[in-house]
């Protein structure tokens, strides 16, 4: 079944307040709902009360405390329908179900992970723990008791604030707590175990005091230090930025070990993955440091934008995500460097947003219509979202988004709001339109903009024709012109950004360009000479730009550009032009990848003291080799690229051996170790020039003697991953494998990486590896992120093992994913995507994809998840 935006209508019944009472047993649960149920004013006194259930089974009904006739209500494991209703208003619902949380591997409603009991609502699971009107549009206020052997769960943990906690019986224990804040089903979260836990404290702009407390596994306090340091900066920074203080006087972080996604924003008990808390030098890199604090703070941000102000419906996902990924950007921005971070992101957005937006599985930032929810948690809703967000700060400028974002909060705190009324707050608080800026969240797609450009020395006239096209990626989805703010310079030959007379052709408004038509002729009056145009700086909007910039214009941008992020956007598409070309030539006449002035821009920028490390190890890392599939589009042969990019490495590894040797010697560690954005960047730059001595020698010496000098896991896995997938024959290579297995054996999320750097090893061979690897103790099918470190990593992070021209890269993912699919079928479907782009390879291996989708499609009994993204893809 299809479920569409415009059959949205609000349910017939409320639910005022809930009160959940759980008798916590691992294989035998008892959940007591009672549910103050009110009926919605003009809605007929027979309309039945229609409840969401998945795989329950009802084990007791009371309506107003009476047990209902047989015939007055039906119970099915997914539904549950009462048709007899009281004739009254209000009226309450007691229902029991029964639960076995250690079966369920779903990882969705309550479940045990290593022995913690612990819950994921979002998107529909609550309905999996007691029969709910399980939407987001119904808000109501909890009270939760659990019950439980003290020895089994001396911690017992709910939303809001605790009530009261006392003994039992024969060793049982209780607590109960209480939520004072209305909220929908999927904020409901449930932790109780056995865990260690760190405190600290925050006091709020208002001057209330919060309790902070993050549970960890025993022993691993310690590691919990960088997140609950993540946590303050975040509360802080909400504060000084927003203006949003907290609300509650407690607030909980839980690591877990089993999680299908990063974390979750529960009221007040936010359930994270464990990979996304623990860290500390020995086992964590500085991308898992950087990851921490932005999910820390992510989650954190979700209090406002998500909880306060929740979603009407599941289509309006993107006012949640898109707003709070947007929040965590510009909060990991102010934390570390401005530009690196921008242009981080920008690498992200076009690795993984742009491919769902050019393939099947293509949707707008909000969709139209979903089988399954689950799905729709993908870079377009998140990353595109954020995207948008920015735009219309862009757009109204900084103190004109405030104010919206100031009314937005005012007008639909404690509300399920829209996108339509997120809008509305920024149009009302600033006088915009921004009626053609909507279409960003409607039409799917990345918009192209090709652009012209002239210089006439007589009237000093320059002119820029741009023109936007959009593509729909879906038939029949619309494509009307869109408003892009475009951010430009026009550069001059003496460096610096010119200044102009007059301009016409389009509306300008500082340093932007709003494109509203089709097509655009620009004419700036007052231009003496002819400049260079720095289009899209900052990424202003998510598109794709066709310059007509010639390699010279580029590389003058790449070095002149008074703009830090235009610098690096015309290196990047300079380098990425001249290794598409190099691909385009047969292997015999390929010859050198870069031209001399490429090569050389690159070592000035290496050698250049006067910027940042990060942002020079930024410049120096070379677009992947998706980036280039990306980049050529069709009939795509993963063995080209793979082979193109590792002559790139070592063209420049050799041309600019001299300052790698300089940067890698001079950039030794000193001092002791800090995560801090200024230590990482060196630590990045000095890891880049490892990189390049390597490949430009073809020996991997180095890398062995780093790999055993390396105090901290960001040197350690780097130069592991040197040594396996440059040498992964040698002695070294498994002598330092085994050194790392023996030291790690008992930290799984650790041993992901070692399980990631082997899968991504590029050549066939690797499927083997992979193969072996899944019967490697410390690998379980169970847990996601083993699955995603292992199966994940080398069907999306492996271009040449994966795409093995015999197609049994495609046949061992799809039998994975049959595999998984009957124990974690979001786990499974989320596989699935490394298959998006397989209609842009050549014509053999998409051949060899499309038997190994089919093969798997013609299994009997997929689940919702997998068959959704199956017939998308193949469609
Ligand atoms: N709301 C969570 C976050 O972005 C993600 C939850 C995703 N859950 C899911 N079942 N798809 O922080
Ligand atoms: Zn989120």
């Amino acid at each position: 079944t299809v479920i569409r935006l415009e059959d949205y209508r609000p349910s017939d019944y409320l639910i005022d307040t809930t009160d959940l009472a759980f008798t916590l047993e691992p294989e035998a649960t008892t959940v007591r709902a009672k549910l103050s149920v009110r009926r919605r004013a003009g809605v007929a006194p027979d309309t039945p009360l229609v409840l969401d259930g998945d795989e329950l089974t009802l084990a007791g009904l009371k309506v107003n405390g009476e047990t209902p006739a047989e015939n007055g209500y039906t119970a099915s494991p997914d539904r549950l329908v009462i048709g007899d209703v009281p004739a009254d208003e209000t009226f309450t619902v007691e229902i029991e179900t029964r639960l076995n949380p250690s079966a369920n591997k779903q990882l969705m409603g309550l479940y045990r992970s290593n022995g913690t009991y612990c819950t994921q609502c979002e998107a529909e699971g609550f309905r999996r723990i007691t029969y709910f009107l399980d939407r987001p549009d119904v808000l109501s206020v909890y009270t939760v008791r659990i019950e439980a052997r003290t020895e089994d769960a001396p911690l017992l943990l709910s939303n809001g604030n605790r009530t009261e906690s006392g003994r039992l019986e024969n060793g049982w224990h209780y607590a109960v707590w209480h939520d004072p804040f209305p909220k929908p089903s999927y904020l409901f979260a449930l932790v109780a175990g056995n865990l260690g836990v760190v405190r600290d404290t925050f006091t709020t702009m208002s001057g209330r005091e919060v309790a902070l407390e993050i549970y960890v596994e025993h022993g691993k306090e310690p590691r919990a230090a960088y997140a609950m340091d993540a946590l303050k900066r975040s509360m802080k920074w909400d504060e000084e930025t927003f203006g949003r203080e907290y609300d509650l006087d407690i607030f909980m972080i839980v690591a877990v070990s089993d999680f299908n996604m990063g974390a979750m924003e529960n009221k007040g008990l936010n359930i994270f993955n464990d990979k996304y808390v623990l860290a500390d030098e020995r086992t964590a890199t500085d991308a898992d440091y950087a990851n921490i604090e932005a999910i820390i703070a992510h989650e954190y941000f979700h209090n406002w934008t998500g909880n306060r102000i929740t979603c009407r419906d599941w289509f309006q996902l993107c006012l949640k995500e898109g707003l709070t990924v947007f929040r965590d950007h510009e909060f990991s921005a102010d934390m570390r460097s401005r530009t690196v971070k921008r242009i981080a992101e920008v690498k992200l957005l076009k690795a993984h947003q742009f491919p769902e937006d050019a393939g099947p599985l293509a949707h707008p930032v909000r969709p139209r219509r979903y089988s399954e929810i689950n799905n729709f948690y993908t870079a377009t809703v998140y990353e595109k979202g954020s995207e948008v967000v920015r735009m219309i700060r862009t757009i109204l400028g900084e103190d004109g988004f405030r104010k919206g974002l100031d009314l937005y909060f005012e007008r639909h705190d404690g509300e399920a709001a829209t996108i339509e009324q997120f809008i509305k707050a920024f149009e009302d608080a600033t006088g915009a339109d921004l009626a053609q800026f909507a279409l960003w969240y409607d039409q799917p797609g990345t918009p192209n903009l090709t652009v012209s450009s002239h210089h006439d020395a007589g009237p000093k006239r320059f002119t820029m024709t741009i023109e936007q096209r959009l593509t729909p990626p879906i038939e029949g989805a619309p494509h009307a012109p869109m408003h892009i703010p475009v951010k430009f310079g026009l550069v001059s030959a003496g460096s610096g950004d010119m200044e102009w007379t007059a301009v016409s052709g389009a509306e300008v408004t500082g340093d932007v360009i709003h494109l509203r038509e089709p097509k655009h002729t620009v004419v700036f009056e007052g231009i003496n000479e002819r400049p260079v145009a720095s289009l899209l700086r900052g990424f202003s909007a998510p598109v794709t730009l066709f310059p007509e910039a010639e390699d010279a214009d580029l590389a003058f941008l790449a070095r002149n550009d008074p703009d830090e992020y235009g610098r690096w956007q015309a290196l990047s598409t300079l380098v990425t032009r001249q290794m598409k070309q190099a691909a385009a030539r047969s292997a015999d006449e390929r010859g050198e990848v870069f031209d001399e002035e490429t090569c050389a821009i690159f070592m000035d920028i290496a050698a250049d003291d006067s910027y940042e490390h990060a942002y020079r190890a930024l410049c120096l890392t070379m677009p992947g080799e998706n980036d280039i599939a990306r980049e050529i589009g069709n009939d795509i042969d993963p063995d080209t690229i793979h082979a193109v990019h590792r002559a790139a490495s070592r063209q420049l590894g050799r041309f600019g051996e001299r300052i790698f040797a300089r940067l890698f010697h001079g950039l030794e560690p000193a001092g002791s170790y800090s995560p801090d954005a200024a230590s990482a960047g060196r630590r990045a730059l000095r890891n880049i020039a490892l990189s390049y001595l390597c490949h430009g020698s073809q020996d991997t010496a180095l890398a062995a003697k780093a790999f055993a000098q390396a105090d901290n896991m960001t040197d350690r896995a780097h130069a592991l991953t040197l040594l396996v997938h440059l040498s992964p024959r040698t002695d070294e290579t498994i002598d330092a494998l085994k050194a790392f297995q023996d030291e790690f054996r008992n930290e799984p999320i650790v041993m992901d990486k070692w399980f990631t750097i082997q899968a991504t090893a590029p050549g066939a061979e690797t499927l083997e590896t992979v193969k072996a690897l899944t019967g490697q103790t410390g690998f379980s099918w169970d847990n996601p992120n083993r699955v995603r470190a292992l199966i994940g990593a080398f069907s999306a992070g492996n271009p040449t093992g994966f795409n093995r021209p015999d197609g049994e890269g495609y046949q061992f993912l799809c039998q994975a994913i049959g595999r998984l699919d009957g124990a974690n079928p979001q786990v499974a479907a989320r596989l699935m995507t490394a298959m998006r782009s397989w209609k842009n390879l050549e014509p053999g291996r998409r051949e060899m994809a499309r038997k190994a989708m089919e093969g798997l499609s013609a299994r009997p009994r997929l689940s919702r998840d997998v068959r959704d993204i199956l017939d998308r893809t193949l469609a």
